[in-house]
């Protein structure tokens, strides 16, 4: 057992700081690590639980840590430069024709290049890929069903599955029915599906700044127009921006991540979505809510859906099992609010029915209890990856790169010097052997040219830390191109 030195000047918790930095500074400990629990480490000292609390809560005041409800203290990567809310630089914007098309393309092809270390894209289940467990069930499944699994399916989808759903929806206080629900193509198809209903061609779409490319380039295949409203790193959407937006232009409907937003990973308090709920519906202006990372939340408790607070109907809410099982299956869903009926006949119009396989499987997977274990080691994952990519950031890039703290998901929103364009060097990285997502494919008015999107979805190897040293040689040459001075 360590003893610590009662006779010493330094008060006990000091001397648990000083163990800690230790630590730290051997590399026994890095960003990301689990601090001992308080009962191991007092047990270890033999000193009381609220001498080791005291030493934590002010490495937490100092930075150095972070607390984690119902889970501990963990490790921050310290010399990361965390980006900050930036809201009186913001400048109110306009409805614009949405247009980003080809670089969005070259991020979606980077995947497949071999050998390249590919961190554009948010994967977050190759941190842990469910698919052993999956590839059994489908066998089984099949097995059973080899008939039917050639059919087509009902056009809301699997019953059982729906009713799972259903169920955890009302687990956490949502009034749904299973037969009002309805399985997607992914939350692509759901998102597209909530859109149509309430809005057409021409219309004008309130959307979060930054934003998902993905909901940018489906408003542009719509003909419809995207106006951004500023989001904040740390508390999501702005409610005053957004009420402006509604009063000054002819919004026909908010497409947000209520939970947490991709790419900064933000995630709004519940009272928030709470007022923003009030907000949309005293303005009647329909939500759809991209709940995709609902469940990879680091900290406390899941959020809840804005549809939780819905009182008319109003807000949409949109998912899947492509963050958390097999984006490959592409099984989502729609819970459509009082807007049932249009979505079933979108549902049918569009695509007919989802394929009833990969359904059947996750089915079996989510009844089993293996998928609620598969999420408790996901997020656990995660959360280690967030901060040992940031570290490894703040190593290898410029020292002004600031680098967000996302709360959730699986990414990172990185700024670097205002005079680099990310989009300038994108196909010299992946020349290089590593991709990520130039920030301008995050605004349809063309902001963020100076940052970028980088996945901690990935296995943590040595293979990832050196794709972040490339890539950071890389900003360097620009940076030096532009002879640029450091902004601090
Ligand atoms: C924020 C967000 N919404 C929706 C989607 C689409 O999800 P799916 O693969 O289930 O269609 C993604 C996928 O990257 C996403 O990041």
């Amino acid at each position: 057992m360590r003893v610590l030195d009662r006779e010493a000047n330094a008060f006990l918790y000091q001397q648990v700081i000083d163990f800690v930095e230790q630590q730290y500074q051997q590399g026994l400990l890095k960003a990301g690590d689990k601090l001992p629990s308080l009962r191991k480490l007092s047990q270890q000292f033999g000193i009381s639980v609220p001498t080791v609390k005291q030493a934590y809560i002010e490495l937490e005041r100092r930075g150095q840590v972070q607390a984690r409800p119902q889970s501990g203290y963990y490790v921050k990567a310290t010399t990361a430069k965390t980006l900050l809310p930036m809201r009186n630089k913001w400048a109110g914007a306009n409805p614009v024709e949405v247009n980003c098309r080809s670089l969005i393309e070259q991020v979606y092809d980077a995947i497949h290049i071999p050998d390249t270390v590919a961190l554009g894209i948010s994967n977050p289940i190759k941190v842990q890929a469910p698919d052993k467990t999956l590839a059994r069930l489908m066998r089984k499944v099949l097995s059973q069903v080899s008939d039917k699994a050639v059919s087509y399916g009902p056009v809301n989808g699997d019953q059982k599955l729906r009713m799972q759903l259903a169920y955890r929806y009302q687990e956490q206080g949502v009034q749904v029915n299973f037969e009002d629900i309805v399985i997607t193509c992914g939350a692509q198809e759901a998102i597209s599906i909530a859109l149509q209903c309430v809005a057409q061609k021409g219309d004008v779409i309130a959307i979060e700044s930054p934003c998902y490319f993905g909901i940018t380039e489906l408003i542009e295949t719509l003909g419809m127009k995207a106006v951004e409203i500023y989001t904040c790193p740390e508390q999501g959407i702005c409610l005053e921006e957004l009420e402006q937006s509604i009063a000054e232009h002819n919004i026909q409907a908010c497409v947000f991540s209520t939970a947490i937003n991709n790419p900064l990973g933000s995630k709004m308090p519940d009272e928030k979505r709470a007022k923003l709920v009030e907000l949309i519906e005293r303005y009647q202006v329909p939500l759809i809510e991209d709940d995709v990372y609902g469940e990879l939340y680091f900290s406390g408790e899941k959020p809840k859906p804005a549809q939780l607070f819905s009182t008319e109907g109003l807000v949409m809410t949109c998912s899947s099992f492509s963050k958390t099982a097999a984006p490959g299956y592409r099984v989502g869903y729609l819970l459509p609010g009082k807007y049932e009926e249009e979505a079933k006949r979108i549902k049918r119009a569009q695509s007919c029915s989802t394929a009833m396989l990969p359904q059947w499987t996750l089915t079996e997977y989510v009844l089993s209890g293996d998928y609620d274990r598969h999420l408790l080691t996901l997020r656990k994952k995660l959360m280690y990856n967030c901060e040992r990519m940031r570290c490894a950031i703040a190593q290898y890039f410029p020292k002004d790169v600031c680098i967000s703290q996302p709360q959730g998901g699986s990414v990172l929103w990185v700024r670097c010097s205002s005079k680099v364009n990310t989009s300038d060097f994108f196909q010299q990285a992946i020349d290089a052997g590593v991709s990520f997502a130039p920030g301008v494919i995050f605004s349809p008015s063309g902001k963020y040219h100076n940052y970028m999107r980088i996945s901690f979805g990935v296995e943590w190897d040595n293979k990832v830390e050196q794709a972040i040293k490339t890539l950071g040689e890389i900003i360097h040459q620009h940076y030096q191109k532009y002879q640029l001075i450091y902004e601090d």
